[in-house]
């Protein structure tokens, strides 16, 4: 746990947020114990910015990745932490591949401070693969 929040902290120094000044770090753990670690990747344009959760998920899933166990998420202003919870689109994005009373999102504010909330807590109900 402690290791994949550093991890996430780690991520977050590559975060290029110039217009919202929001830095964020994700570190995914495969369910081999592998982790793949994202940043959020904002643009002049707004709507082509990235997610940090969504560029882990992405870059794992690129590599043959599909199966997830937890991804530890850590957030701020340049000197804060304030453990962001995942938009929307990111967590239809790990609906897509996990499963909603298994896989683990852990918000953390330091690799002492942390909350973790199972996909379904935060999407009980999302569109899938099923429903087509
Ligand atoms: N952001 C993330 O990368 N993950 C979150 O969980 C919340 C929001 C990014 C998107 C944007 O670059 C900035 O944070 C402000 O919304």
């Amino acid at each position: 746990m402690k290791n994949l929040i550093l991890q996430a902290i780690k991520a977050r120094e590559n975060a290029y947020a110039p217009y919202s000044g929001f830095y964020v770090g994700a570190a995914l753990e495969c369910e081999d114990g592998t982790v793949y670690t994202g940043c959020n990747i904002e643009n002049a344009s707004y709507t082509p910015t990235n997610c940090a959760e969504r560029t882990a998920f992405f870059k794992a899933v690129s590599e043959g990745r599909r199966k997830f166990r937890r991804i530890a998420i850590v957030g701020g202003k340049q000197g804060e932490m304030t453990a962001p919870v995942p938009c929307g689109v990111c967590l239809q994005v790990m609906a897509e591949f996990c499963e909603s009373d298994y896989f683990e999102i852990i918000l953390a504010k330091s690799p002492e401070e942390y909350e973790i909330k199972k996909l379904g807590e935060l999407l009980p109900s999302s569109f899938s693969l099923k429903d087509q």
